[in-house]
């Protein structure tokens, strides 16, 4: 395959590449963009609508039913080079009871922990693997805070690829690691951070000829794309006044701030949403450099939301260009407060992994700000499964989490196999 309808520039110097170059940076250094030539899409919503009730499994995946602005291929060869696996789909839960409590009644929640393998990270590597097919590449490998290395573990398995993962040893979750082991990649802890293995991933892949499906890999951007371009469509294509999302290497905001541009640009929506991205207090660079209105300067990270325990994001300079253009905003919340929303999350029998969680946490704090207003739309994004994570859900309503204050405990009641004491208990 040479010719491609899309081409890559930077996002830097502006300088272009052909679609297909093997490449994640340009020469200058600066990130790439994949670049569509909109003035060709002829999507509407009558036939994104139609698609819902397709038996073809690429109308049926959330992401591939958008395919014209994501990877526009003929669709015979997406047809034989897809690694789909009904990816997306997932629900918008109507969230107004958990509004009341954070001061916004019109509150919904994209659920993007109902993927194939329990986060949104399978709407970008069904792309970034499909990529490596076509670039007839034999192995994959990524760093990972554990959901982007459990999603290209399994994609590659389908595809029969090699993957090769690099996880901070002892500081990811372990429903996380256990997917890795279990899809069957070759898994190496470094002694470090996620910064570390992110620097030490990108040298292996170039010096080694493995594809890097990081989100620095723009179609694994390409397909995050369709978690905004979903919610769009299942809300009628009604544009909310708000998505919220928790930001951790940025690609995610970067991905949903240039897909509404793209949806907008085509006619398919009549206006934008704000976005409002969370970080964690103690991962907060993004945070700094936008009060600040600076460049991103590194910091060591440390925060209970494991997958959002970042210091030096990649896409930071993306990130940035996507949040002015949506009038966007950066706020920042305590673990304590990630935890308290999680439990809130949890008790509405929705549920999420604590780094979703920083979602309504900031969105409580924009409203108590007067940033979002209390009849504003909003929609938060839950980012992860609350099966990632099962040792913090079980140590927060024991109490048993250091400096935290679980507000909402919920601790098992130990009982002796007697039914007058259990009488008991349930009556009290
Ligand atoms: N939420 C969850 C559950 C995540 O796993 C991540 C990132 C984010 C939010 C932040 O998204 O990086 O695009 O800003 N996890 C990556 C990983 C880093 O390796 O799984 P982002």
């Amino acid at each position: 395959m040479d010719e491609v309808p899309w081409h890559l520039a930077c996002v830097r110097c502006a300088e272009t590449y052909s679609g297909l170059d093997l490449r994640y940076r340009c020469d200058c250094s600066g990130t790439l963009d994949v670049i569509h030539d909109l003035s060709r899409c002829e999507l509407t919503r009558e036939i994104l609508d139609s698609r819902l009730s397709s038996k073809d499994p690429l109308d049926r995946s959330g992401v591939w039913r958008f395919r014209e602005l994501i990877l526009p291929l003929a669709d015979d060869k997406l047809q034989e080079i897809a690694a789909a696996r009904g990816e997306g789909s997932t629900n918008l839960y109507d969230a107004s009871t958990i509004g009341l409590e954070v001061g916004v009644e019109d509150l919904w929640l994209k659920h993007e922990g109902e993927n194939p393998t329990g986060s949104f990270k399978d709407r970008g590597m069904t792309v970034g693997i499909t990529l490596a097919k076509l670039l007839e590449m034999n192995a994959v490998a990524c760093a990972s805070t554990g959901n982007t290395s459990a999603s290209m573990a399994s994609y590659a398995a389908i595809s029969g690829m090699d993957a090769i993962i690099f996880i901070p040893e002892g500081k990811i979750a372990f429903g996380k690691l256990s997917q890795a082991l279990a899809y069957g990649a070759k898994t190496i802890q470094i002694e470090g951070d996620f910064d570390d293995a992110m620097a030490l991933v990108q040298e292996i892949c170039d010096s080694e000829g493995i594809y890097l499906l990081n989100s620095i890999n723009p179609f694994r951007i390409e397909g995050q794309k369709a978690i905004g371009f979903e919610i769009m469509q299942d809300l009628d294509w009604q544009v909310p006044d708000w998505i919220a999302l928790p930001g951790g290497n940025l690609g995610n905001n970067t991905a949903i701030a240039k897909g509404l541009l793209e949806l907008h640009e085509v006619g398919i929506i009549d206006s934008l949403p704000r976005i409002a991205v969370v970080q964690a207090a103690g991962a907060n660079p993004l945070y700094t450099a936008w009060t600040k209105g600076v460049d991103i300067e590194p910091v060591k990270a440390d925060t209970i939301a494991t997958a959002i325990k970042i210091g030096n994001p990649v896409s930071w300079r993306k990130s940035m260009r996507g949040i002015t253009a949506l009038d966007g905003v950066v706020t920042e919340v305590t673990d304590e407060q990630i935890l308290d929303a999680k439990a809130l999350i949890d008790a509405a029998g929705i549920g999420a992994e604590p780094a979703s969680c920083a979602t309504v946490a900031g969105i409580r704090r924009l409203v108590q700000e007067g940033v979002i207003g209390p009849q504003e739309r909003v929609v938060g994004m839950l980012t992860g499964n609350l099966l990632k994570d099962p040792d913090i859900v079980v140590n927060y309503h024991m109490g048993e989490l250091e400096g935290i204050e679980s507000h909402r405990a919920n601790a098992p009641v130990s009982a002796p196999a007697d039914i007058d004491e259990i009488r008991r208990i349930i009556r009290q």
